[in-house]
């Protein structure tokens, strides 16, 4: 059985003084939530500071990137070893870092290695483009995300898959709760072409792109969703907390 989880990716959003108020906002009411594993992921600059918030409760706490070096003269880059103080997730190959910062399947293997190595968990991000899924590509580019962001790596325990189709992020412009099931169930055959199918029916892959509270359920109900990674509505208190307490309640 595979635990539900819920991920809230801030990305750019929030001053540190805004994170800790968010963080004190939704804290206490997420932490009322059993059943899933809820996690928010604020800019880096403000890690530190939330993690002393959370400290003790069900909370956890995952950054948005990483450099894959484990330290040196890389100015500006943050490190595996400085995150696995802090965090438990951490996500990796976002199609905007794919698109804005030339993140490819090179560079997003050696990341999730790299995340492995100090046993923080990679919610690796894949998806394809409108084009893509238009001219019915879908199941060929997410393949071949799958197989070029693991290549090297034996055994990603601990890996988490989010399925983001580009379209559908930011948009609001959502997939259908089938077209994500049907994508899931793909990339979860492909886990088990790439390792084994004990692996595949272990690893958790979530959908990703427009999810809020009014459409969460028809995504989280689908038998192999096993949760969202939310961008916009996890910056609502409100909203986060009803797409965490949905699938909480639709999985038990
Ligand atoms: P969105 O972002 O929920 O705002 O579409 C999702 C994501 O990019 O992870």
């Amino acid at each position: 059985m595979r635990v539900p989880l819920i991920a809230g990716n801030w990305k750019m959003n929030t001053t540190v003084v805004e994170a800790i108020e968010l963080v004190n906002e939704m804290r206490l009411r997420l932490e009322e939530v059993a059943g899933v594993d809820k996690v928010i992921c604020p800019p880096f600059i403000s890690l530190a500071a939330v993690r002393e918030l959370i400290k003790g409760s069900s909370i956890k706490l995952g950054a948005q990137n990483l450099y894959f070096e484990e330290q040196g003269a890389y100015t500006g880059e943050i490190s595996p070893l400085m995150l696995a103080e802090l965090c438990d997730f951490v996500i990796i190959g976002h199609s905007e870092r794919r698109q804005y910062f030339g993140e490819n399947g090179g560079v997003v293997s050696r990341k999730v290695e790299a995340a492995l190595g100090v046993k923080l968990k990679p919610i690796l991000c894949i998806g394809e483009r409108l084009e893509e899924n238009e001219a019915g590509k879908t199941e060929e580019v997410v393949a071949e995300q799958l197989r070029s962001s693991l290549t090297g790596i034996n055994e990603p325990d601990g890996l988490i898959v989010a399925y983001e189709p580009i379209w559908a992020i930011g948009t609001g412009r959502a997939a259908t709760g089938e077209q994500a099931n049907e994508t899931i169930g793909f990339i979860r055959q492909s886990i088990a072409r790439l390792y084994s199918e004990s692996m595949a029916q272990g690893t958790r892959i979530l959908y990703g792109g427009s999810v809020n509270a009014a459409n969460a359920a028809e995504f989280i109900s689908q038998p192999e969703i096993d949760g969202a990674l939310v961008g916009g509505a996890s910056l609502k208190t409100n909203e986060f907390l009803s797409i965490v307490k949905q699938a909480a309640e639709i999985r038990h």
